[in-house]
């Protein structure tokens, strides 16, 4: 017998209950429901809409069930509607007329509103700590590889040189927007919904600021249509989830490829390491490929709410109730992936010496050597060009700019020195970009002491 049995008879065909039942998915709310429920008891009691007695059966028998539910004394039953349907009628089992009390003046439509806003704010805190956990690993690993030598690429072409420090430190820099964003979407999701009603708010005389306060909100929504029909805060949510994943599946990308023996920039720990089954010399990054794959998925997620709700006419569609499968997976999904790359990065052996010599086969200290001529007095548009004709002159013998002899060197101009071998050593190359957010040694070690500043006070 359903909850709205009155109208239909309310027994109804399983087919429907099949596609009409969301408590497979939405039990997960079970603290929130019973939470917003309990705020909104306190406030019908404060109003007088319930008596003392009432609101302390309520809040007593809500609190019952909540400790029982964590104890594993009392099991979900699963072929109820939906989650605030399973409370009820438990709560109405075990307290009687007064539990038929607690839905005055509420609809499952401001109720579920409610119950999402607050699932989301918990899980917003938690996904922002594995991200901040992560940032911190990339600061770790970043200070002991200061003086480490890689190029840099564009176009996936060797290009300047960095080091690994500054590399990392790129996608602690992403994270760290990724932290404000979600910090953002919190603040909006902290808007109460409740009080709404089904669609036009309520005629009893509710103190929606009190159960706001109770709960923690900043605020209450100002129109009731759009209260109980707003679902941007979990669209911004999966916006934010899908920017993040795209930053991590563009890490795992690069992993990818360090752990490749045309690399070998990197190994990870075997036991962050797979296997083939026939291939036995074979050590897969399966973490990284799937955190790449796996960001797909949240995509979609952000589709599928973007999609659901984009014909929705004011207030209320069940369609919305789509909503939930999407958020959930999206959230997992980050969840897992930020809790896999970071003990993965911690435990990964970079291979300095290979990122030294995949740094000195590629002419990527041309540029430097362009800026020594023009230290010397010629215009760069001239050493730009001497330079790429020395880089030929080079390939065409099979050397490097730090094997050209110096007589060579002269040949093409007479401003070049002994200096100029130093001038263009990887480490001088890297360690005269010393502007903030360069990748000088000493550069990135503020940005590291900036980042992990920001961490402690996000
Ligand atoms: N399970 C529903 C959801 O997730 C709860 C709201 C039901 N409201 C209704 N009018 N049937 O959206």
């Amino acid at each position: 017998m359903k909850l709205w049995a009155g109208r239909t008879g309310g027994d109804v065909d399983e087919r429907l209950s099949a596609i009409n039942n969301s408590i497979g998915f939405d039990s997960r709310m079970y603290k929130q429901d019973i939470t917003g429920s309990i705020a909104h008891a306190k406030m019908l009691g404060k109003i007088g809409v319930i008596t003392e007695d009432e609101k302390n059966q309520i809040v007593e028998g809500l609190n019952g069930i909540l400790a029982d539910i964590e104890r594993g004394a009392l099991e979900i039953d699963m072929t109820c509607e939906d989650i605030h349907t399973f409370v009820e009628a438990t709560l109405t089992e075990r307290i009687g007329t007064a539990g038929k009390k607690l839905h005055t003046a509420r609809s499952r439509n401001d109720q579920v509103a409610l119950d999402i806003r607050m699932y989301l704010a918990d899980q917003i805190e938690h996904v922002i700590a594995l991200a901040k956990d992560l940032t911190a690993a990339f600061c770790e690993v970043a200070e002991q590889h200061l003086e480490t030598v890689m190029p840099g690429y564009t176009h996936l072409q060797r290009a300047q040189p960095v080091t690994l420090a500054h590399y990392l430190m790129a996608y602690a820099q992403m994270l760290l927007r990724d932290i404000e964003r979600l910090g953002d979407c919190k603040r909006r999701t902290l808007v109460l919904p409740l009080g709404s009603g089904a669609l036009a708010g309520t005629t009893y005389p509710l103190d929606r600021e009190y159960v706001a306060e109770q709960l923690g909100f900043n605020g209450i929504s100002l129109n009731s249509l759009d209260g109980v029909s707003d679902r941007d805060f979990a669209l911004e949510l999966l916006s934010d989830l899908s920017i993040m994943m795209m930053h991590l599946s563009r890490f795992s990308e690069e992993i990818c490829l360090w752990c490749s023996w045309e690399f070998k920039f990197v190994t990870l720990a075997d036991n962050f390491s797979t296997g083939s089954s026939i291939m036995p010399q074979k050590k897969n990054p399966d973490i990284t490929e799937l955190v790449r794959g796996k960001t797909g998925r949240v995509f979609g997620d952000l589709t599928t709410l973007l999609t659901a709700m984009k014909a929705l006419p004011l207030a209320y569609n069940k369609d919305m109730q789509e909503d939930k499968e999407a958020l959930f997976d999206a959230i997992d999904t980050a969840d897992l992936s930020l809790s896999v790359l970071a003990p993965m990065l911690r435990t990964a052996n970079f291979h300095p010496a290979n990122m030294k010599k995949a740094a000195a086969g590629g002419f990527i200290n041309a540029t430097d050597c362009a800026d020594y001529m023009v230290r010397k007095g010629v215009p760069f548009r001239d050493a730009y060009r001497v330079t790429g004709q020395r880089v030929k002159y080079c390939i065409d013998r099979g050397l490097t700019l730090d094997e050209l002899p110096l007589t060579d060197y002269r040949e093409f101009s007479l401003v070049f020195d002994e200096d100029v071998y130093d001038a263009i050593d990887l480490l001088t190359c890297v360690s005269q970009r010393s502007l903030p957010g360069g990748p000088a040694p000493s550069a990135v070690k503020a940005t590291i002491d900036a980042t992990r500043a920001k961490i402690a006070e996000a």
